[in-house]
């Protein structure tokens, strides 16, 4: 399980929330709950089982403190967390430039707020794309309807021609999912993106800036695997029920950020045992005390 990554991670967790008010009208998306736990657990979990401890959190100025009050420093954890603000809702690739202050040189894992990853092979799939150093890694996955997703479009080989951002007439059944991997040089390609005419600078642009100069590789998530995102009302009551009914099933927890830093050796037994504690009203706190009794 012990990995460690030279990348940092980058969570975005800006943007209005506009398709979940009123539920967001006074909180970010990524606080509310998926089944036990805020949603932001779940791609902060993604990024640390790929092995990454420096996390930079991105979100819109009025709920900087909430996110600060819910994760702190990292340091319970064993990671690092800042904090960066973008001001206005101009889209996933201008927020990823909100963080360039933050990267320097290094090559970054962004995973969108609102998106939920499971399966046998996740671990895997992140350390691989992990070890690509130059150009870009993402991922596609089948959807019943890819419209409201960036969309892989195929020639008849198989190779991938283009990707379009929530296309009327998809070209494919694949949905390009919310974890992306790049080397340092996105910072200068967004700089180059112009506006889509939703008014954001998109992530699609910047994976077909990628794609164009062959630096793109995409992997397919296979259907062994789970990809939920989380930005409306059925899917976000789709996907608490799909971890309420993993969770009872196995009794194992998916997306517990403590578990994970634990099974990483960035805490000990000790602090563990602590986080336990300070969460046993709610029986979360039970299942970490059942890790270390390795009940699990
Ligand atoms: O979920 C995967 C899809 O995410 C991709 O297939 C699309 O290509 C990509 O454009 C994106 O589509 P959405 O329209 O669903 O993105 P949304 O506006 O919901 O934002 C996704 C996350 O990024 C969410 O957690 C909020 C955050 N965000 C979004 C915007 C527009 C920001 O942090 N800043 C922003 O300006």
């Amino acid at each position: 399980m012990k990995y460690l990554s030279s990348r940092r991670g980058i969570i975005l967790a800006g943007g209005n929330g506009t398709r979940l008010a009123p539920i967001t009208s006074a909180i970010s998306k990524q606080l509310i709950p998926v089944y036990d736990k805020p949603m932001i657990y779940y791609p902060i979990t993604t990024l640390m089982l790929c092995g990454i401890r420096d996390i930079l959190i991105v979100t819109n100025p009025n709920s900087v403190e909430l996110f600060k009050a819910l994760l702190g420093n990292g340091d319970k954890w064993g990671v690092n967390f800042s904090y960066a603000i973008q001001n206005k809702a101009e889209g996933v690739a201008h927020a990823i430039l909100v963080a360039e202050k933050f990267i320097k040189n290094s090559n970054i894992a962004i995973a969108l707020g609102d998106n939920l990853f499971h399966g046998n092979d996740l671990v895997n799939l992140l350390r691989s794309a992990d070890k690509r150093i130059k150009g870009g890694s993402i991922f596609a996955y089948p959807v019943s309807d890819p419209r409201n997703y960036g969309v892989v479009q195929f020639d008849k080989e198989g190779n991938i021609l283009d990707i379009e951002e929530k296309p009327d007439n998809p070209l494919s059944q694949y949905a390009i999912t919310g974890l992306y991997f790049y080397d340092n040089s996105a910072f200068e390609r967004i700089k180059e993106l112009r506006f889509s005419p939703r008014g954001e600078l998109e992530i699609t642009s910047l994976n077909n800036h990628y794609l164009n100069q062959n630096l793109l590789n995409v992997e397919i998530m296979g259907r062994g695997m789970a990809w939920l995102d989380t930005g409306s009302f059925n899917s976000l009551q789709d996907a608490s029920g799909y971890i309420r009914t993993l969770e009872q099933r196995q009794g194992l927890k998916v997306g517990c950020p403590e578990e994970a830093a634990w099974r990483q050796g960035w805490i000990d037994d000790k602090c563990l045992e602590n986080l336990a504690f300070s969460l046993m009203n709610s029986g979360y706190g039970e299942y970490l005390l059942m890790l270390l009794k390795g009940l699990k």
